[in-house]
C-alpha cells in the first residue's frame, strides 16, 4: 500500500515538474513501448495523419498551413498523430542545416499541438540527400523501419526513403531489403514477420504511396515506386492480410484506392506546393476521358493545371485532388472511419477571460465541417482555483435566442495543469454539431 502510495506521489511530483501531460515527438526506437502504455485496453481511439508539409524549395520557409493545420490538431486532440514525412526540402542542406529546419518544424509542432504525441516515418527530404539522416535520426529516433500496437490496432511504418549510400543502382525509392543497421533483419524480411502479428486492426504506414496517382503507369521517370516490380513485392505482402489502410504521402495531392478490402490513401496535403489542379481533368471528371488524364494539354479547360517543367509525367486520375488537408481516423471496436479535414473547417476564438485573471472564460468554437465532431483540446488559462472549476456551453438557436446545449453536448473537464501558484490551464472536451457554432464557458468555484 505503502509503495502504491509512493509510486502516485511520484507520479504526481513528475507531472508537475514536467508541466502537465506534456507530450510530444515519440522516436522510433521508443515507439512499441510507449503505445504499450498509452494505448493499454484501448479499442477506441483516434490519429490524425498528414505529411508534405515542406517549403517550396532551399532555403525558404514552411508554409503558412502549416501551423492552421498543427492548432487544429491541438483542437481536435487526437490520441496521436502521424507525419507521412517531407516536413523539410533537405536537398541542398548540410547536416547542420537540416537540424534546424527540422527543429524549426518540431518548435512549431510544439507550440501548437505539443500535447498530442507524434510518430513519424521519414520522406525522401529527410534523409536521402547527403548525409542529412545523421541530423533526422538524433531527433526522430535512429529505427528507420518500426512497428508499435496501439490498443487493438498494429501499425506498421516503412520506410520507402533509404539514405542516398545504402542504395543500389536504380534504387530510388520503394521497398528494399536494406538494413538501417538498428534491426536485426532487413526491411523486407523484418516486413514480413512483423505483418503476422495478430491485431483487430492493421495500418501500414510509409511515404512513398504503393499506388501512385501522378505515374500510374510507371514509366521513364515515376514520380513514386522506381518499378512495377518492386512496388509488386510489397504490394503482394500487404494484400489478403486483413489490412485496413496503407496510409502515404509524397505526392502533393489526395487519392484514395481500394484494391480488395484495403484501402490506400495518399495524404500529401500538409502544405508542400501542391501537384495539379484543384480537381482533375475535366474529362476524367464527367467520366469521358481516358483513366488517367494528362493535365496542361489545355489549361484553360484543365482549370489552370501545366505540366511543364516538372520531372515527370503529370497525371492525374479522378478522384486525384490537390488541396491542404489532413486525415482523422477514428477506431471505434471493430469499425474504422476516415475522415479528410481541409484548414479552418473549426476556429476557436476566445471571448471574454482565458486571461489567468479573470474568473469566468468564454470560447466560441465553430464547427464548419457538415458532421458532429469533439473537439478535446480547447484550453483555458485560468486564475488557480482550489474548489475547482465548472464547465458549461450553450448555443444560438436559429430564432437568435441563446439556451444551454442539449445533454448530449455537455462539455467536460479533461484536465487541470497547474502554471504556476495563481494559474491552470484548464482543457475541455465540447461536442459541435455540423455547420454550428457553440459557446463553452468555464468558470473558477
Ligand atoms: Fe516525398
Amino acid at each position: 500500500m505503502k509503495k502504491r502510495f509512493l509510486t502516485a506521489l511520484v507520479a504526481v511530483v513528475f507531472l508537475l515538474a514536467s508541466g502537465g501531460a506534456r507530450a510530444g515527438i515519440v522516436k522510433s526506437d521508443a515507439a512499441a513501448q510507449w503505445a504499450a502504455q498509452a494505448g493499454a485496453g484501448k479499442s477506441r481511439f483516434s490519429f490524425i495523419v498528414f505529411g508534405d508539409s515542406r517549403g517550396t524549395s532551399p532555403a525558404r520557409p514552411m508554409p503558412a498551413v502549416l501551423p492552421v493545420i498543427l492548432q487544429e490538431i491541438g483542437w481536435i486532440h487526437p490520441d496521436f498523430v502521424i507525419n507521412t514525412g517531407d516536413m523539410i526540402v533537405g536537398y541542398t542542406d548540410t547536416v547542420a542545416q537540416a537540424r534546424e529546419e527540422l527543429l524549426a518544424v518540431l518548435r512549431a509542432y510544439t507550440r501548437y499541438a505539443g500535447d498530442v504525441d507524434m510518430l513519424v516515418v521519414p520522406g525522401n527530404h529527410e534523409i536521402r540527400p547527403g548525409d542529412i539522416v545523421e541530423a533526422y535520426r538524433p531527433l526522430f529516433g535512429r529505427k528507420l523501419y518500426f512497428d508499435f500496437t496501439y490498443g487493438n490496432a498494429h501499425f506498421v511504418m516503412v520506410n520507402t526513403n533509404f539514405p542516398k549510400k545504402m542504395l543500389q543502382k536504380g534504387q530510388k525509392y520503394g521497398f528494399y531489403n536494406i538494413n538501417d543497421g538498428a534491426h536485426q533483419d532487413p526491411m523486407v524480411e523484418w516486413t514480413r514477420k512483423v505483418l503476422e502479428k495478430p491485431a483487430e486492426h492493421t495500418f501500414v504506414v510509409q511515404h512513398v504511396p504503393l499506388f501512385s496517382a501522378l505515374s500510374p503507369d510507371f514509366g521513364k521517370h515515376p514520380k513514386s515506386f522506381a518499378t512495377r516490380e518492386n512496388r509488386d513485392e510489397e504490394l503482394a505482402l500487404v494484400l489478403d492480410r486483413g489490412i485496413d489502410a496503407v496510409f502515404a504521402g509524397h505526392e502533393h495531392v489526395v487519392y484514395t484506392r481500394k484494391e480488395k478490402d484495403t484501402l490506400f490513401f495518399t495524404l500529401g496535403g500538409g502544405g508542400a506546393p501542391l501537384y495539379g489542379p484543384v480537381s482533375g481533368g475535366y474529362a476524367v471528371n464527367k467520366g469521358e476521358g481516358p483513366r488517367y488524364a494528362t493535365v496542361g494539354s489545355d489549361p484553360a479547360v484543365e482549370h489552370g493545371g501545366s505540366a511543364k517543367g516538372y520531372h515527370y509525367n503529370l497525371h492525374l486520375p479522378a478522384g486525384a485532388f490537390s488541396f491542404f488537408s489532413y486525415m482523422l481516423v477514428t477506431v471505434d471496436g471493430d469499425k474504422v472511419s476516415y475522415e479528410l479535414l481541409v484548414p479552418h473547417h473549426v476556429d476557436v476564438e476566445y471571448a471574454g477571460g482565458n486571461d489567468g485573471v479573470t474568473p469566468v472564460a468564454t470560447a466560441t468554437v465553430a464547427n464548419r465541417m457538415p458532421y458532429r465532431r469533439t473537439y478535446r483540446g480547447i484550453w483555458f488559462l485560468m486564475p488557480s482555483s482550489q474548489a475547482g472549476y465548472d464547465v458549461s456551453a450553450t448555443q444560438i438557436d436559429w430564432e437568435r435566442i441563446e439556451h444551454p446545449v442539449d445533454d448530449a453536448l455537455q462539455p467536460r473537464i479533461l484536465e487541470v495543469t497547474p502554471v504556476n501558484d495563481y494559474q491552470s490551464r484548464v482543457r475541455v472536451a465540447v461536442t459541435v454539431p455540423g455547420a454550428f457554432s457553440v459557446d463553452v464557458h468555464v468558470k473558477a468555484r
